[in-house]
Order: C-alpha cells, then sequence, then structure tokens
C-alpha cells in the first residue's frame, strides 16, 4: 500500500475510494502476485461481477465471521486476532447497513471488496481471514446463505397466492361455468374447480421451492478451492455455526455444484410457466367476447390512443415474463453443459440468471395475487356461455350407462341426438320431446330432462377431483390443509 492510501484506509468515507485505486493499479485484486500483468480496465471490468454479487456482502460477512471464529478454536489465529477480524467484519456490515460504506462497483467481486476493505483497515491481521478458504467454496456458501435466507419469502407468496385462489374458489365453489377442452365448451363445471386446479399447480410449485431448500442445506465452506485444506478446519462447526445440518461431503462437488440453482431455476420456470397459463385463461376471460371477468381498473391500462381500451396488461406480462423464466433454465443448463471440474470462472455466471428467476417469479406472484383480489367474476356471463354448446351432451350419454347401454352405444345415440337437435336449430338436448328422443334411444325417460340441467350435471360428477360443490370445498380443505401443514 502506498502511503496516501494508508492515510485513506484511516478514513473511513473514502476507504471505498482506496480500494478502487488499488483496483485500478491492481493490487487489490486477491490474486495479483504471480502475474507481471494486469488486466486493463475494460477487461478486468469484464470479468469482475461485483455488479451482481453485491447482494450476497451480508451473507460473505457471516461466512468470514464463522470462518474466522473456527479458525481461532482450531488455533489456526490467536483469539486476539480474531476478535479484531470479526470486529472488524461486523463493523463492514453495520456500515455498508447504515449506508456510510458503500460498495465500489469497480472492485472485482463481493469477496474481495469486503477482504480488501478489512485488509486496508486491520493491515497483516486483515491478510489472516483467508486461511484454508478460496473464493470458490466461499462464493457457493454465500450462494446457499442467500437463497436459504430469499425463497422463503418466494414460498410465501405463493402460500398468498394459494390462499387468495382458494378464498376465491370457496366463494364460488357453486358457480357454474363452462369447462374447455381445445378451447371449445366440453362440459359444465364450477369456477371453483377451476379455480382449484391452479391452486393445485401452485401448490406443487411450493413443494418444489421447499425441497430443493432442504437439498441444498448443506455447508460447503471447508472446501476450498477444491481439495480443501492441510490446516486443521472443522468443517462440522463451520456448519453448525452457520445453521446448516451438516458440510457437504465432498470438497471438489461443493465448489462444481451448482444443482441448487438448476432446481430453482426449474422450480421457477415452473411456476411463471403456471401463472402463464392461468393469465392466458384471464385475457380471454377478459374479453367481451367471453365476458367471465371484470379485472379492477387499478389492475388494468388504458390505451395511448383507442380511448375506451380497458387492456389487461399485468396478465399478460406475467404471461411474458414466464419467458425470462423460461431462457434463465436454460441458461443455467446450457452454462453447466459439459464444464470440467471442479470450479470455472464460468459458474460465475449463475447469479443473473438465478437472482432474475426467482425475482421474476416473486413480483409475478404478488402481481397475480393483487389482480386476482380485486376481480370481479361476472357468473350470469358464465351461466349463458353453456346454452347452445350441448355441454350436457356426456351427462345424457353416462344417463344412457347407468340405464345398462354400453358406452360407446350411448356415445353413438347422444352425437345422433345433438345432430338432430342442430338439424333443427335446438340449442340443448333438453329442446327435444321424449318421443324424438326415444327414437334415438328407447332408454330415454323423463327424468333425464332434470339430469341434463347444467346444476344437476355439476352435482352429479361428485367423484373425488370431480367439479361437484360439496367436492370443490373438499378439495379447498385439503389444500388449505397442506398449507397449514407447511406453515413457517
Ligand atoms: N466471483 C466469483 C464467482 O462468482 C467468485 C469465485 C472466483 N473464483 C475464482 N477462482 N476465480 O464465481
Amino acid at each position: 500500500m502506498t502511503p496516501n492510501m494508508k492515510d485513506a484506509a484511516n478514513q473511513d468515507k473514502m476507504e471505498s475510494q482506496a480500494d478502487r485505486a488499488e483496483t485500478r493499479e491492481g493490487k487489490a485484486v486477491l490474486w495479483s502476485g504471480r502475474l507481471r500483468e494486469k488486466p486493463g480496465k475494460e477487461a478486468f471490468a469484464f470479468q469482475a461481477s461485483i455488479k451482481v454479487d453485491k447482494v450476497l456482502a451480508g451473507d460473505d460477512i457471516r461466512g468470514s465471521r464463522a470462518h474466522v471464529a473456527m479458525l481461532a478454536k482450531q488455533g489456526i489465529i490467536d483469539g486476539e486476532t480474531a476478535a479484531l477480524l470479526d470486529a472488524g467484519l461486523e463493523r463492514i456490515a453495520q456500515e455498508l447497513e447504515s449506508g456510510s460504506l458503500v460498495v465500489d462497483e469497480d472492485a472485482e467481486d463481493i469477496h474481495s471488496f469486503i477482504e480488501g476493505i478489512l485488509t486496508a483497515r486491520l493491515g497483516d491481521t486483515g491478510r489472516m481471514l483467508h486461511a484454508g478458504r478460496s473464493r470458490n467454496d466461499q462464493v457457493a456458501l454465500d450462494l446457499r446463505l442467500y437463497l436459504k435466507r430469499e425463497v422463503p419469502g418466494l414460498c410465501a407468496e405463493l402460500a398468498l397466492s394459494i390462499e387468495t385462489l382458494l378464498d376465491l374458489a370457496e366463494k364460488h365453489s357453486a358457480s357454474i361455468m363452462p369447462g374447455y377442452t381445445h378451447l371449445q365448451r366440453a362440459q359444465p363445471l364450477t369456477l371453483g374447480h377451476h379455480l382449484c386446479a391452479w391452486a393445485c399447480g401452485l401448490e406443487r410449485d411450493l413443494g418444489r421451492f421447499e425441497d430443493a431448500l432442504k437439498r441444498l442445506d448443506q455447508c460447503p465452506l471447508g472446501s476450498g478451492a477444491l481439495a480443501g485444506s492441510s490446516l486443521p478446519l472443522d468443517r462440522e462447526a463451520l456448519a453448525a455455526s452457520l445453521g446448516f445440518p451438516e458440510p457437504t461431503l465432498n470438497a471438489m462437488d461443493s465448489v462444481a455444484d451448482r444443482d441448487f440453482a438448476l432446481e430453482l431455476a426449474s422450480a421457477s420456470a415452473i411456476t411463471m410457466t403456471h401463472l402463464s397459463r392461468f393469465c392466458e385463461d384471464l385475457v380471454l376471460w377478459a374479453s367481451a367476447e367471453f365476458g367471465f371477468i371484470n379485472l379492477s381498473e387499478a389492475w388494468s391500462t388504458g390505451s395511448s390512443i383507442m380511448p375506451q381500451k380497458k387492456n389487461p396488461d399485468f396478465a399478460e406480462l406475467i404471461r411474458g415474463k414466464a419467458g425470462r423464466a423460461g431462457g434463465n433454465l436454460m441458461t443455467l443448463l446450457v452454462l453447466l453443459k459439459g464444464l470440467p471440474y471442479a470450479y470455472d470462472k464460468d459458474l460465475q455466471e449463475d447469479k443473473e440468471a438465478l437472482f432474475d428467476s426467482l425475482g421474476t417469479a416473486s413480483r409475478s406472484l404478488r402481481m397475480f395475487r393483487g389482480m386476482m383480489a380485486g376481480a370481479e367474476f361476472n357468473t350470469e356471463k358464465m351461466r349463458e356461455a353453456l346454452e347452445g354448446g350441448f355441454l350436457e351432451a356426456t351427462d345424457a350419454a353416462e344417463y344412457l350407462v347407468r340405464k345398462g347401454l354400453p358406452f360407446r352405444r350411448a356415445h353413438e345415440a347422444v352425437a345422433l341426438i345433438v345432430r338432430d337437435c342442430i338439424d333443427a336449430g335446438q340449442r340443448s338436448i333438453a329442446g327435444r320431446g321424449l318421443a324424438d328422443l326415444k327414437n334415438r334411444s328407447p332408454l330415454f325417460e323423463a327424468d333425464l330432462y332434470e339430469a341434463i340441467q347444467p346444476a344437476a350435471c355439476v352435482a352429479a360428477r361428485s367423484l373425488p377431483g370431480g367439479p361437484a360443490p360439496l367436492e370443490v370445498k373438499r378439495q379447498i380443505a385439503v389444500l388449505r390443509e397442506k398449507l397449514a401443514r407447511k406453515g413457517p
């Protein structure tokens, strides 16, 4: 360090500047000793990651403090050194928190920045911190700590979205609507059934995130660059002090593994894919042609040219953002494909994609929830949409099956009745007289007319999983019970 820099190191406000100056001269980087030349400014910035990994600052300091305590306990550094390092790290954490120290974006990464500040302040004492450690196990640790801290928030967002859907499903457990396959009207459903279908997908998403969190809950610190250390580190103690149930098993795996990033990016992509499908339904339902839903004005946007417009932009944008989530997963898969063991700098690219996926999923869930909570369903329109689509046809066929007709024969008889109706300009099977119906199957009796009322069709489909109002209520209860068991 130049005398000039020592002065700066003594002045709190100027420390980040000191580090920046050192960086520019290629001195503060952690690896410059062996190299006679240093990268130019642009090249240095190209290989830096601090703009992305600065969010790991708190996790990095937490890991370093645990490392210091372990080094002291193992007699690798003395108690006094450990106390100075710990106090220095705590101070950096507090200053970053209060804003009196600002992360210097000219540094290489958050690990270099924090160690650089510590060393600028403590001199050789600061240089004792990194014994037995590499940035490879350090970054693996920081990421896991960050995810253990952040992902529960995303899980909470998922749980809230599920609750919102279940509240709406409860309110509409008996609201009858058309169900679609191939986007053609298929069979009558209840809106509660439809909303429960969405909730089921999000409930599985929650399970995927929780599962990934369980698997990443191992501490990689003490793995060094790839091969551990000859120093008597205590990895069990490190794991315990950082809140992990155990250390990772293999040092190479610890620094090379990014399965947790793949799993979380995948869970995010699946969640976003779900949201995109729900949003596609919402966009359709919000159209005048469907008119099933009235999105609140606060969750709609207008047009800059067409004064009358009320557009479902939020739903469309969530649908669009599913593309980013899928892209990020692909980025990570391709990043890891063919990567030789153990650590490679390529791995530095993991964070941007992963953080973007988690942030996108979290923000999209919040928007989706707000939009749903503010929406009004037009159950009258939904009922009207049942007319003229012959959605009762399957129930009419099952009526015949109950009377002993083989299903294929029943299917054919009802298909011919639908044809008769269309030819006669009738909009439902109930429009035909009993004699006409008997002409297609003598098994029809007057009780058919009651059995093919939409409400009766839905009530009769009360099997587990079905749309009958009582069964929907049971599904809601099961999903609520699952959520309660997951609880925080
Ligand atoms: N910034 C790096 C990353 O995010 C930290 C690890 C660097 N290790 C190394 N050997 N270059 O992966």
